[in-house]
């Protein structure tokens, strides 16, 4: 017998399910709040070996972005948008809490400054632009195409045939943008949970507009996160799954991005990537390969860094992971790697 938080099922506030506030209460159960509260009280129940076995990788999951100490958690358990947004997570070492802001658990190293900013090169702050943020999966994203990638449909498959190995596990999908494979991957029913991770907050909140358009995934283990790549909110070796989809080339810095992708998989997790290959692009490099948005809004090619796939490669390898193996389109790349 063990005690655990039961969070009864998520439905709108309202029938008018498609036209919520864009705020997660609309999302709470139709209940008055003294019984939403009660309704998350401890039962006593039996759980299996497995579940037990879930809560407890979730209770390690999540770390410090500062000290990579396990937060610890007060509040319902489980990783579907409303158990986060009603939890606060604390690190006991810095003693510093984070919480959801908004639709999405802050765990930057700068979540509750006052008065410090900063930016970062414009590959990634380009992403946080509303507009930029909003057009994303309404048109940008598809003009890859013309690159090589193959659409979404048929890169979410690839990279669930790479992803079969640890099938069952958590999965990370870091700089989700929108969360269109995040949301499919939640979807799959493959994975005991999913994150969807980005640096945007305008993107998170685009993913969440797209989760509240789609019931089903309302009460799948699906959480919005924000963090920064090269400084991930996980513990070292708590992750199965890794998945990076058009987006090295936005990095701050791919060798910092890596490394911490490395450091969270587990023995054996699953790492895969997709990006534009610099020696495939259009020559000279031309910002039209990235889609018309792309020349409207990146100043130039410069504005990312793309890498041949030797430098891919060699990149996975250098920071501790093995059994690369890419598949290439044009300038399109899907590579894999495995956490040795
Ligand atoms: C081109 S989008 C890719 C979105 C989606 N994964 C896809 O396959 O279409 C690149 C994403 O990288 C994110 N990004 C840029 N810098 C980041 C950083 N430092 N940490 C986390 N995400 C970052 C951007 O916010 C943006 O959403």
């Amino acid at each position: 017998m063990a005690s655990v938080s039961v969070p009864i099922a998520l439905l709108p506030l309202n029938n008018n399910r498609h036209r919520h506030s864009g705020n997660l209460r609309s999302y709470l159960p139709v209940v008055s709040p003294l019984r939403r509260v009660r309704a998350y009280v401890s039962v006593s129940t039996e759980i299996g070996v497995e579940e037990q076995n879930n809560v407890s990788k979730e209770l390690e999951l999540f770390a410090c972005p500062i000290c990579y100490e396990p937060l610890t958690r007060k509040g319902p358990s489980g990783l579907n948008l409303n158990a986060i947004y009603r939890s606060g997570f604390k690190c006991q070492r810095c003693q510093k809490t984070f919480s959801s802001k908004d639709v999405y658990l802050d765990l930057t190293v700068t979540s509750g400054t006052t008065a410090y900013s900063e930016s970062k090169p414009i590959r990634s702050e380009l992403f946080r632009n509303p507009l930029v943020s909003f057009l994303y999966e309404r048109g940008w994203r598809q003009t890859f195409k013309q690159s090589g990638f193959p659409g979404r449909d048929e890169e979410f498959q690839m990279a669930q045939d790479y992803f079969e190995p640890v099938s069952g596990g958590f999965l990370l999908d870091v700089s989700c943008g929108s969360g269109l494979f995040s949301r499919k991957f939640a979807s799959s029913g493959m994975y005991s949970g999913v994150i969807a991770l980005d640096f945007s907050e305008n993107m998170l909140r685009q993913c969440y507009e797209f989760i509240g358009k789609d019931d089903s995934l309302l009460n799948k283990n699906l959480a919005l996160v924000r963090a920064d790549i090269s400084r991930l909110p996980f513990s070292s070796a708590s992750v199965d799954a890794v998945h990076a989809g058009a987006a090295l080339h936005c990095w701050p810095s791919p060798s910092n991005a890596v490394a911490e992708i490395s450091r969270v998989l587990k023995s054996g997790g699953v790492f895969v990537g997709t990006t534009f290959l610099s020696t495939r692009l259009n020559s000279p490099l031309s910002s039209r390969s990235l889609g018309t948005l792309g020349q409207i809004l990146a100043p130039s090619t410069n504005t990312y860094s793309f890498f041949a796939e030797k430098e891919i490669e060699d990149l996975c390898k250098t920071c501790g992971l093995v059994n690369y193996t890419s598949k290439v389109d044009r300038a399109f790349i899907m590579f894999s790697a495995q956490k040795s």
